[in-house]
C-alpha cells in the first residue's frame, strides 16, 4: 500500500513533537509536512524545536532536517503537498476554528486534536473504540463547507480519556445514570516540562481552565448519535468533575464513582472490561493495543509511572473496583495524555478514517 502523505500543524508543540515521532515509522503514512508559528517558519525542525524537545525518545532522524512551514501563511502549498493533516496548534480558539476550516475547504482533511471544532455539530468527535458510527456525519459536513474530500474530526478532550473508556462496555447494559470523577492530570496536558514550570515541583493546582466542563460534557457527545446532518448528544448520564493538576511528567488519573439503573456484580463489570473491543480491534490498525482496558487486581495499580505506557500508552489501565456507601462502585482508571489522550488518540482516529475510506 502507497504511504498516504502527512502534515502536522502544531508540529514543534508538545503534542506535535508526540505526532513527529509515532509518525516516524508508521506503516501507512509518510510524514511528508511540519508547520507552525513564524516563530519556526524556515528553520529546520531540529533548529526550530531546539531544547524543546520533551519526549524520552530521541527526535526521529528523518524529522530533523525537514523545514517548517507556516500553518497559517503556507496554507495553500501544505494542502497541496498532503494528504491529510494533523493539527495542534494552541492558537485562539476562534482562529483554531476558522484555520482548520480552511484547510478543509482546500479539500485537505484535518484530523485535529484541538477543542475548538469539538461542539461544532456536524464535525464528528470520535474515540475509535467508542463512537466510530459517528464519521457518517462527514458527508453532511462537506456539504455545508462545499468540499467533495476535505473535513474535520476532532478528537475528544485527555481529561475523559480513561473514564470514559471504562464506562462505555457499561453504559447500555446496566444503565449508567450518574458519575462523579476527580482527575489528576499532568503538566505535559498544559504543554509544559518541570523545567518549563518548575512551580510544580512538589505542589498540586486545583484548577484547569475549561476542564470539567470539558469533563462533563463531552461524554455525551461521544455518546450521542446521528441525527441527520448533526450529532444529536445524549441526555444521560449526569457527570459531575473536578480537575486538578499533580505534580506528574505524564499521565492522567482519574478516581470514579458511579451508579446504575441495574446494578451489576463487580464479576459482570470485570467481564465486560475484560471483554471490551471496539473497532480498531477488529479491523487491526497499528496503533490499536491488543486489549483497550487491563485491569490490575493489586491495590496499589494502576500507577501514573508505571503503567501509562502499556500497549504503547493507547490502552486504559483501570483498579480498586469495589463498593461505595454512597454511590454503586468505585475505581481509579489511568491513561497516558499526550499518547492515547493526544497525538496517539489521533494517530488511531486517521487510522480509522484511512480503513474506512474517508481519505479516498
Ligand atoms: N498537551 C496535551 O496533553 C494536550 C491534550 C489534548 C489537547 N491539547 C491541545 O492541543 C493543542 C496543542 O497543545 P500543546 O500542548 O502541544 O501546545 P504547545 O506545546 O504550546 O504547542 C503549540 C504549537 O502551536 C504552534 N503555534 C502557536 N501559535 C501559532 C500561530 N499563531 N500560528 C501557527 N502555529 C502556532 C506552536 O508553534 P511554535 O513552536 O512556532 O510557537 C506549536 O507548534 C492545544 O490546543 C491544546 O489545548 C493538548
Amino acid at each position: 500500500m502507497k504511504k498516504l502523505k502527512v502534515g502536522v500543524i502544531g508540529g514543534t508543540g508538545m503534542v506535535g513533537q508526540r505526532f513527529v515521532s509515532l509518525l516516524a515509522d508508521h506503516p501507512w503514512f509518510q510524514l511528508t509536512v511540519i508547520a507552525a508559528s513564524g516563530r519556526s517558519a524556515g528553520k529546520t525542525y531540529a533548529e526550530a524545536v531546539g531544547s524543546r524537545w520533551a519526549l524520552e525518545e530521541p527526535m526521529p532522524e528523518a524529522a530533523k532536517d525537514i523545514v517548517v512551514m507556516n500553518a497559517v501563511a503556507d496554507k495553500q502549498a501544505i494542502a497541496d503537498q498532503v494528504d491529510f493533516v494533523f493539527s495542534a496548534v494552541d492558537m485562539k480558539k476562534e482562529e483554531i476554528r476558522a484555520l482548520e476550516e480552511e484547510y478543509a475547504r482546500l479539500e485537505c482533511p484535518v484530523v485535529s486534536n484541538n477543542s475548538a471544532h469539538r461542539w461544532t455539530p456536524d464535525v464528528p468527535m470520535v474515540v475509535p473504540e467508542i463512537n466510530p458510527e459517528h464519521l457518517a456525519v462527514i458527508p453532511a459536513q462537506r456539504s455545508r463547507l462545499g468540499t467533495k474530500r476535505g473535513f474535520i474530526a476532532v478528537k475528544s478532550n485527555c481529561s475523559l480519556q480513561s473514564y470514559v473508556p471504562a464506562l462505555h462496555p457499561l453504559k447500555d447494559e446496566f444503565g449508567l445514570n450518574k458519575v462523579l470523577v476527580c482527575t489528576y492530570q499532568a503538566i505535559s496536558g498544559a504543554g509544559k516540562t518541570f523545567e518549563t514550570w518548575p512551580e510544580m515541583v512538589d505542589n498540586i493546582i486545583p484548577y484547569i481552565g475549561g476542564e470539567e466542563e470539558k469533563s462533563e460534557q463531552e461524554p455525551l457527545k461521544l455518546w450521542g448519535r446521528v441525527e441527520g446532518d448533526h450529532i444529536q448528544t445524549a441526555q444521560t448520564p449526569a457527570i459531575t468533575a473536578q480537575c486538578l493538576r499533580v505534580p506528574c511528567s505524564n499521565g492522567h488519573m482519574a478516581a470514579v464513582f458511579c451508579s446504575f439503573d441495574r446494578k451489576p456484580t463487580r464479576e459482570e463489570i470485570l467481564a465486560r472490561w475484560a471483554a471490551f473491543s471496539g473497532k480498531p480491534q477488529q479491523l487491526g490498525l497499528p496503533s490499536a493495543p491488543k486489549q483497550f482496558i487491563h485491569y490490575f487486581e493489586q491495590d496499589d495499580r494502576p500507577q501514573t509511572k508505571l503503567d501509562r505506557n502499556l500497549e504503547g500508552g493507547m490502552a486504559v489501565s483501570v483498579g480498586r473496583l469495589r463498593p461505595d456507601s454512597q454511590y454503586d462502585y468505585k475505581f481509579v482508571c489511568l491513561s497516558h495524555n499526550t499518547l492515547r489522550g493526544a497525538a496517539g488518540g489521533g494517530v488511531l482516529l486517521a487510522e480509522l478514517l484511512c480503513a474506512e475510506g474517508w481519505f479516498d
